[in-house]
């Protein structure tokens, strides 16, 4: 059996999305169905839209998602149909090097659904990330889909299954925040607020939010920043070693992906200190440092990918604090959409306007 569903697509570089009606298969050996009741709009769904990431048009979009699993393939016996599950892009394989050596946050050897979902005159579609969630239906593999607790609301779910996690995770997984610690977060986007909210669930003592918008100053004191710099107008590494009684913070993590913002966070952290890098440079960037100042300083320079994250582990902890209310995702969710409006929440990300536009089903 196939399923017909509306969905988000992108055709060709840089055009605007459509809405299409698209083809899904019933899951194969491995597979699962998911109906999606929330998908939040990220940055990488711009970037393949405008081809960035690579050229395989036409792309499915959507992969920060929550929903209820329809049905299940063959084999799958930890899923059920009506499990509620948060969809992650990174189904570990268990059997490569990074897996077997007990970093399976590297694995690179991931599953996604192997049957394609296709246009209706049976054109493949690639979907954003392995997953495709803009759309009513969605194929993934078994290990895509993470049960958690049912009562959270779907649309701060799905957060989880991207950008806050890659934010929280920078804080509690790499940056190993600890009780007691100074933290500071530059670039205070979608990203580094979850690292603010992250900071705070270790137990940091001061957390300090530095953005250049005074917009998302605000939300970080909401997420719990203790201090804020706006680092139009102060030096982000002269503000922060003041407020750390001169020396800098334990850990910064770096939000932006700029050569200005990660020479701030080089600086910025105490000697052996640590530095969390979460922002995605574009190829071209280069930073320049003078040597001793690199070996001089010690401390950790790491870089984060989707938070160094175990979807098992992480997505149901993260879940009960939401519903204990000590981790406000709702506080992300700037909008719910529908699913026609994702190119309109494209052009208000790109001025900065929202956290997050989530299109909810
Ligand atoms: N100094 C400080 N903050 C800055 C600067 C700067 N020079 N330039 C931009 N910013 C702020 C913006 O004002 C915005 O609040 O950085 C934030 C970036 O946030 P978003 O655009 O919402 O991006 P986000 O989704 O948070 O992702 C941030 O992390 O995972 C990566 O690919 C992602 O590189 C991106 C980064
Ligand atoms: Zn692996
Ligand atoms: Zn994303």
């Amino acid at each position: 059996m196939t399923h017909q569903v509306r969905a988000v697509v992108a055709r060709g570089k840089g055009a605007p999305v459509s809405l299409e009606t698209i083809i899904v298969p019933d899951p194969g050996p491995g597979e699962a169905l998911v109906k999606i009741e929330a998908c939040g709009v990220c940055h990488t769904d711009l970037h393949y839209r405008e081809g960035g990431i690579n050229d395989d048009f036409p792309f499915l979009l959507g992969h920060e998602a929550a929903g209820v699993v329809e049905s299940v393939g063959e084999g799958v016996t930890d899923l059920a149909p009506g499990d509620f599950v948060i969809l992650n892009w990174r189904a570990v394989c268990g059997q490569c090097r990074a897996c077997l050596r007990g970093r399976p946050w590297y694995c690179f050897a991931t599953h996604n659904a192997k049957q394609k979902m296709t246009l209706t005159d049976g054109t493949e579609l690639s979907p954003a990330l392995g997953i495709g969630a803009f759309a009513e239906k969605t194929l993934v593999a078994a290990g895509q889909c993470t049960k958690v607790d049912p009562t959270a609301s779907a649309a701060a779910a799905g957060l989880l299954g991207c950008g806050v996690m890659a934010g929280i995770g920078a804080a509690i997984n790499t940056g190993n925040v600890g009780r007691g610690d100074s933290v500071a977060v530059i670039g205070c986007g979608g990203v580094g607020a979850a690292a603010i909210a992250g900071a705070n669930l270790a137990g940091a003592a001061k957390v300090i939010a530095v953005d250049i918008d005074d917009r998302k100053l605000e939300t970080a004191a909401k997420l719990g920043a203790t201090h804020t710099v706006n680092s139009k107008e102060t030096d982000a590494v002269e503000a922060i070693r003041e407020l750390t009684g001169g020396f800098g913070a334990d850990v910064v993590i770096e939000a932006v992906g700029r050569p200005e913002t990660y020479k701030q966070a080089f600086y910025a952290r105490d000697l052996a200190g640590t530095v969390v890098l979460v922002g995605v440079p574009t190829p071209e960037m280069k930073l320049e440092l003078p040597l001793l100042d690199v070996f001089g300083r010690g401390g950790a320079l790491k870089s984060s990918w989707y938070g160094d994250c175990l979807p098992s582990r992480d997505f149901p902890m993260l879940i009960d604090l939401y519903l204990q209310g000590r981790l406000d995702l709702d506080a992300f969710v700037t909008e719910t959409i529908a699913l026609d409006e994702v190119e309109k929440a494209f052009e208000r990300m790109h001025h900065g306007d929202v956290l997050r536009s989530v299109v909810v089903l």
